[in-house]
């Protein structure tokens, strides 16, 4: 890796703190970002020797085994400079820049286009031969279709589209990078993966975790936008794609748009056949009693914001016609529990008396405990002709391997020049328009209460087709 910076505007928030450095540092430990210039870039008046002390606390936090002699080495790459997200205040970097260089925007959301034009006008967007400038802009991109489309014209003035890395960190999950590349590297699920032998998906990200320290962000985005939109629709997108013909990054994204773009348009289906939101009321998590949602401090007593939301899409190509898609995520729920689970029919031929065979489910497990389970049916041991389920099951890590996190992977795909997993402005796109619908029609009433530390709103169910019901948000004990 030849030298090159990075900027972090909005050096001295949360994400930059909990998520950034300490991946940069990892990163360092392993020894791929040597050359790297790390500049962080806030308006508070810091000098470098501040945002370094408060750098070394965050990484000692994050990271378990920092090490000193790392962080003193990783240090020594960190640089600060204070400014405004005026292009005149911007233009100071220029002075400490890399010619090549990426900013990532850790910066709230509303921001996100005026830091990404003032450093155009500051002439920092500016690529000259081999030496590439890129942007990173975190999620939400956008709060609906018409407000992603005014963000990307403004993006634009000084970014092409190939300079603009919309990161969704879901992208960088060994799970989820996990998901695409066992579709493909099984031949054995090929011919199953499509409409006669899938029965359903279902794409559940359960938290136990409230709205933390971002009460102000999520009450104007809501369960819907923050996860469901760019999030869980990405996992949508890689379980229905197309096989590529060739392993390319634009033309995998050319294929997660047309699944986008296959999605029965959502406009004229009444809004409760396919959509539940929810909010959480008082409970018990853990044995610990949580508050109302409308309690928690920063966030208004009559809000409407949805803390949970489930979806039905149905994709109206040939693979899949006919098996819907429901997605669903919630704060506050009973567990941490993130999995995508394809049921597959019924099967085929006849079976002695009157045995009962429950449907074979492939589950893809994506939180903590990461791994795959299928489960079958199986003869039960003895005399008589009997079935049990069994579950094959296989950790996603083995004993001597190690994952890297989201962020890691993200960051040194973007300096690598590596736009694979990140977001195509059409993906955005095709996205919203199918989730604004239910965004509309939930700007009129109320959501369904849940109990904090259950399984979310009774009413989720509602949305399934007949003979379907939503998965139990843990595996139960074998
Ligand atoms: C973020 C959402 O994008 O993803 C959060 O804003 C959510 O609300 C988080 O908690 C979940 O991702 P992870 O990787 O922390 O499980």
């Amino acid at each position: 890796m030849s030298s090159m910076s990075l900027v972090i505007l909005g050096a001295s928030g949360d994400l930059t703190k909990r998520l950034l450095m300490p991946s940069l540092f990892r990163l360092h430990q392993l020894g791929m970002i040597p050359t790297l210039k790390i500049i962080g870039y806030s308006i508070d008046k810091w000098d470098r020797e501040t945002f370094i002390a408060h750098l070394r606390e965050a990484v000692f936090a994050f990271v378990p085994d920092a090490d000193e002699s790392v962080w003193h080495t990783f240090s020594q790459q960190l640089d600060f400079v204070s400014g405004s997200l005026e292009a005149d205040a911007l233009k100071q970097l220029a002075a400490t820049l890399s010619p090549s260089s990426l900013f990532y925007l850790a910066l709230p959301p509303t921001l996100f286009g005026q830091a990404a034009e003032a450093i155009g006008q500051a002439g920092l967007a500016e690529e000259s031969g081999e030496h590439w400038r890129r942007i990173i802009i975190e999620k939400p991109f956008g709060t609906d279709l018409t407000s992603a489309m005014a963000l990307r014209n403004q993006v634009h003035r000084y970014w092409n589209e190939s300079q603009v890395y919309r990161i969704d960190h879901f992208l960088g999950k060994e799970a989820t990078q996990n998901l695409m590349l066992f579709r493909f590297a099984n031949r054995v699920l090929a011919p199953v993966w499509q409409a006669e032998h899938i029965e359903q998906v279902q794409i559940t990200y359960a938290e136990t975790l409230g709205v933390e320290n971002r009460a102000v962000y999520y009450d104007k985005s809501g369960a819907t936008r923050d996860m469901l939109q760019n999030h869980l629709m990405q996992l949508l997108t890689l379980t229905a794609i197309e096989p590529l013909g060739r392993w390319d990054g634009e033309i995998l994204r050319d294929h997660k748009v047309e699944v986008l773009k296959s999605i029965r348009p959502t406009d004229d289906m009444p809004v409760d056949d396919w959509a539940v939101r929810g909010q959480y009321c008082a409970g018990q998590i853990d044995g610990q009693s949580v508050t109302d949602f409308c309690n928690e401090p920063n966030i208004p007593i009559d809000t409407t914001t949805e803390t949970f939301s489930a979806l039905r899409f149905e994709i109206d190509n040939w693979r899949w016609k006919g098996v819907p898609f429901y997605l669903r995520s919630g704060k506050r729920l009973k567990n941490n529990y993130a999995e995508i689970a394809v049921e597959f029919k019924a099967p085929a031929g006849a079976l002695p008396g009157d045995l009962k065979v429950n449907n074979n489910w492939l589950i893809f497990r994506m939180g903590e405990n990461m791994g795959m389970d299928m489960h079958m049916t199986a003869k039960m041991p003895g005399m008589h002709i009997q079935t049990h389920d069994i579950t094959l099951s296989a950790p996603y890590t083995q004993p001597g391997q190690h994952e890297v996190s989201a962020y890691e992977q993200l960051l040194i795909d973007a300096l690598n020049g590596e736009r694979a997993h990140f977001l195509r402005f059409d993906e955005v796109e095709w996205a919203w328009r199918v989730i604004v619908p239910a965004l509309k029609a939930w700007e009129q009433g109320c959501p369904d209460l849940y109990k904090a530390g259950t399984e979310g709103p009774d009413t989720q169910n509602r949305i399934m087709r007949p003979g379907h019901r939503w998965r139990p948000l843990a595996e139960p004990k074998s």
